[in-house]
Formats: C-alpha cells, structure tokens, sequence
C-alpha cells in the first residue's frame, strides 16, 4: 500500500502556519545524544518519519527512547554499539551521523550504508578522509556495510574539499572526545551546523568557530546530557513562503528566522512578491498578476539552498518570461521539471540547469514525487493547478514535512489522502 495525496487548485490561501522544528539539524541531534553518558531532552522535535526511522535506529543501540509530541527524551546511558544493518539505516541518508557519533563514543562502529533521496551520486568520501585523519582505519565490504574502527583518536587539521553539510557534522561527532585540538577547514556554515554545535556545547564540549568556514574542537573525556530546542526548518518555511506567494492572499508564516531565509525571500521580493517581515513570522500577500522572472544559483549557506530550487520552480511557472536555475550542489536535482511539465509547465533542461518558459497555465493530473522536495514542488504546482492533481509516493514528502495536509487545509487548500494499492 502507498499513500496519494489530492489537491483541488484554485482556492486562495489565508490565514496563519507555524513552522516545525528543522528536520536537518533533527536528524543530526538525534544520532549525537548517543555521545551522552545521560539522559538528553530535545523540544520541538517535527513529526516526520525521519526521526521514526532514527527512533528506531536509537533503541537497536539499547537507548531508552520516549517521545511526547514534540518532545524527546533519550537515554543512552546502557548503549550497546551493535552493528547497524537493518533496514530502518535504508529510511535516511542521515542515518550516516551514528557512524561519528558511535566513533566518537565508542571508538568503533559499523554500519551499512544509508539510503535517502536519489539526487544523483552522494558519496561520503569526505567524512570517510575526517575519520581516517583522526586516526580511524576504515574497511568497507562488498555487501556495502563500513567498519570503522580507532585504537585512539587524535585531534588533527582537517581541509574539506567542498564545505559538506554531512561531512562537517560527522566529523564534529567524531572528534568531540578525540585527544587534543581538530580543526575542520573549509566548513559547512548551515544554521544547523550550529545547532548541532549548541547541542554539543550543553552536553560539555568544546567548540568554537561553527557558523564560519573553519571549526576547531578541543578533545573532552566526558559528554553529559542536557535540553535543547530545535531551531526552525528554514526549508519547510521557505517551501510555505512559495505557497503563499503562489497561492495566498495574505498567509502568515509563524517560527522562523528571517535571517535563514535571506536567499529566498530577496529573490521572492525581485519577483515581484510584497512580504512584511514582522518578529519571528513573514507576512505574505497574494501577487497581482504575472510576477518576473528571475535566475536562481544554488550555493551553500547563505547562498540560495538547492533545497528550495525545486518548489521555487513551481512558482517560477508563473513568471512572465524565462527563468533559469543553476544548481551547483546537487547536478541532477531536476526530477521534478518533467512532473511539472505534465501539468502543462514549460520547462527544458541543460547540463545541471533548468530553464523555466513562462508564464503557463497548470492543470491538474496524475504525477509522481521522486524525492522530497520534488514531492514539496508538486504540492505548491496541485494548489495553483486548473482541476484535480493527483500526487503519489507521498512518503517522500511525508519524510520532511509535519502534517503538510493538515497545516494547508488550515490555509484553506481542499486536500485528500488516501490509501492505494501499488
Ligand atoms: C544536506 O545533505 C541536507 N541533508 C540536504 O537536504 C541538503 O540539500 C544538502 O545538505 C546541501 O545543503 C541533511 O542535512 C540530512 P552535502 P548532505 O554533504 O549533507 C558532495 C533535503 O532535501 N559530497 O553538503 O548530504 C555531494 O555529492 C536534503 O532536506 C561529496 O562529494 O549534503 C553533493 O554534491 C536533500 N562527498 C554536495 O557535496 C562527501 O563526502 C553536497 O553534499 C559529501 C558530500
């Protein structure tokens, strides 16, 4: 059985949506509390099948979990470190952060291989280097699992070829309890880098420099637990500011930090989209007539986030003339450009690059999510379609967003789940 999702488009969207707690920064939290000899409580946890899987992941390694809404409490204190093969490692590509974390715990781990969205080759040859910097010997079989595995781990200078999210992080887990000074050169500057690193911090380590493109870390022997709040999702936020520029009269996007959202909300306003920025919300109204087109560039932070390239595509539909997006990250993350075209989009494509031809009319129909943010592309597309669309493989989206169905039916959207055979 899997899940469709169905939109009726046209209807104008008001009213208010709270954003969730960062999906990207979560997955990453969870996996780093088995560094703790005790308990850790973790507020604003979403509800997304990614902290599931990791849930699950966490009681193979015989820590206690309880999860109440949006709070979880983890214990860890009876770890087992037994090797992670099972499927639940398949649910995420971030299942990846338990090899640092169990390296920097237990100075072994083995692991198979994550799975995750196809975005085209995703190697982890960067947090392999890190590992193996500060002294771990690293076998890979072919049946695809790693053993990683440090008599001693020795703090060291590090230098990332591309400033990696995963790698940064997982090289962070590794080296928190590692002997003496690491630095990470050539970092990853994503806001949830830094709230791994507030994480870290409570627990009792020491770090500094996360934010800028070089982190140095000094070696603890001891890592306690402690609270923390999870930062807001910049990319659910920014998926509903594409909403509601697409389909809104005035939506309030509630719990998020603006400055996350620069990129976005700069292309947003040369667009054509009106935004007031007020405290911790954006007000969005409704666009009047066709918007302009603009050209889009994915970088790292606080460049524009590749992971908002394929919703901002949809509205780019909308566009009076020809936009185009560059992706620099992830070259193949243009699976949603064929979906789109079904609904009547005009959309060719180059080597890493699309070009948007508006503005067209969508209409309704059966279309696929092939990962996450495709899946998120679909959702703004079904909302401002002539007609019914039809989305499936909805797990995709489910994976990175809390209950969208439910948060656009309180925008007004007329949406539908429901079960199907497969
Ligand atoms: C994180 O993925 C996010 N996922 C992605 O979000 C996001 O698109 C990406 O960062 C870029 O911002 C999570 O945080 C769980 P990278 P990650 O390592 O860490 C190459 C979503 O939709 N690379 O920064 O995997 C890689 O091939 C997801 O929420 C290497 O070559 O991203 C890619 O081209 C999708 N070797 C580029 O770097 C390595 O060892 C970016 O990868 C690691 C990465």
């Amino acid at each position: 059985m899997s899940e469709v999702i169905a939109i009726e488009g046209g209807n104008k969207l008001n009213g208010t949506v709270v954003i969730s707690g960062a999906k990207n920064a979560t997955v990453a939290l969870i996996p780093a509390i088995v560094l703790a000899d005790s308990p850790v409580t973790v507020y604003g946890v979403p509800n997304i099948s990614d902290v599931d899987a990791l849930g699950v992941l966490l009681k193979e390694l015989n820590c206690k979990v309880e999860k109440n809404e949006d709070i979880l409490v983890v214990d860890p204190t009876n770890l087992e470190n037994i090797p992670l093969v099972g499927e639940a490692v398949d649910k995420l590509r971030a299942s990846y952060y338990f090899m640092g974390a169990l390296l920097g715990k237990c100075k072994k781990v083995t692991m198979k291989m994550p799975g995750g969205c196809f975005l085209g080759p995703r190697p982890i040859d960067l947090h392999i280097k890190g590992f193996e910097a500060l002294g771990a010997k690293v076998d890979y079989s072919n049946d695809g699992t790693y053993t990683i595995e440090a008599k001693r781990l020795v703090g060291n200078k590090i230098y990332l070829d591309f400033a990696s999210v995963g790698a940064t992080i997982n090289i962070l887990l590794a080296a928190v309890k590692a002997e003496g000074k690491t630095t990470i050169e050539n970092a990853a500057k994503e806001p949830e880098i830094i709230d791994v690193v507030n994480l870290l911090t409570k627990m009792g380590a020491k770090i500094r420099g996360a934010g800028t493109d070089t982190i140095t870390i000094e070696g603890v022997e001891k890592l306690n637990g402690c609270n923390h709040e999870i930062i807001p999702d910049r990319i659910e936020a920014g998926t509903f500011l594409i909403i509601a520029a697409a389909a809104g009269e005035k939506v309030i996007v509630q719990n998020i930090i603006p400055q996350h959202l620069e990129a976005l909300i700069s292309k947003l306003k040369e667009m054509g989209i009106q935004m007031d920025v007020v405290g911790d919300s954006i007000v969005v109204y409704g666009r009047e007539g066709d918007l302009k087109p603009v050209n889009i560039k994915t970088q790292i932070y606080p460049g524009f986030a590749t992971d908002l390239q394929q919703p901002l595509t949809t509205l780019l539909t909308q566009a009076s003339g020809d936009s185009h997006v560059k992706e620099t990250i992830y070259i193949e993350r243009f699976k949603h450009c064929p979906q789109l075209n079904k609904m009547g989009a005009h959309i060719d494509l180059k080597e890493a690059e699309s070009i948007i031809h508006g503005a067209t009319q969508l209409h309704g129909t059966r279309v696929e999510a092939t990962d996450l943010r495709c899946g998120a592309a679909l959702v703004v597309a079904g909302l401002i379609a002539q007609g019914r669309t039809e989305i499936t493989n909805v797990y995709h989206i489910d994976r990175g967003y809390e209950n969208i169905d439910h948060k656009l039916i309180s925008l007004g959207a007329v949406i539908t789940r429901r079960q199907v055979e497969d």
